[in-house]
């Protein structure tokens, strides 16, 4: 396992949301308040990009017509035909033991820490300063 500088973290758009490929491998980063979940960025359904999907919360009901709403922005759902995962975990929606989106490791390090690592790549596409933030990606 490797880990791969991604970003300058104040480079990460204020959407919440970027893509990357890693290692040839097409990645969608979520980024929730402080914490960083990366997902592979193909629906196990029929491989639809679920960076162009519609972020929401979870609605949850015991009954009809009496729902709760929570989790705002945490669940992704693919623009190609609404399945939802959980961004947390890549799990689905609808059958969370059966179905989930392959998920990579994401951590936030200082350009000194970084410095000082042997299976860090990516280096010097991002020109990592002692001073700066990074996000690293593993995989
Ligand atoms: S391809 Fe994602 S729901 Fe069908």
């Amino acid at each position: 396992m490797a880990r791969y500088v991604v970003c300058k973290i104040e480079d990460f758009p204020a959407s919440g949301r970027m893509l990357v490929e890693v290692n040839r491998r097409p990645v969608v980063i979520f980024r929730l308040g402080e914490e960083w979940f990366g997902l592979l960025n193909t629906c196990p359904h029929q491989g639809g990009s679920l960076f162009n999907g519609y972020q929401a919360g979870l609605a949850e009901s015991d009954r009809p017509a009496d729902y709760r709403y929570s989790r705002q922005g945490e669940i992704i759902r693919c623009p190609w035909h609404g399945w939802e995962f959980d961004i947390r975990t890549g799990r689905s929606r609808c059958r969370p033991d059966a179905v989930k989106v392959a998920q990579f490791a994401l951590a936030v390090a200082g350009g000194k820490e970084i410095e000082s690592l042997d299976d860090v790549k990516g280096v010097e596409t991002f020109d990592v300063k002692p001073e700066g933030e990074y996000l690293l990606l593993s995989l």
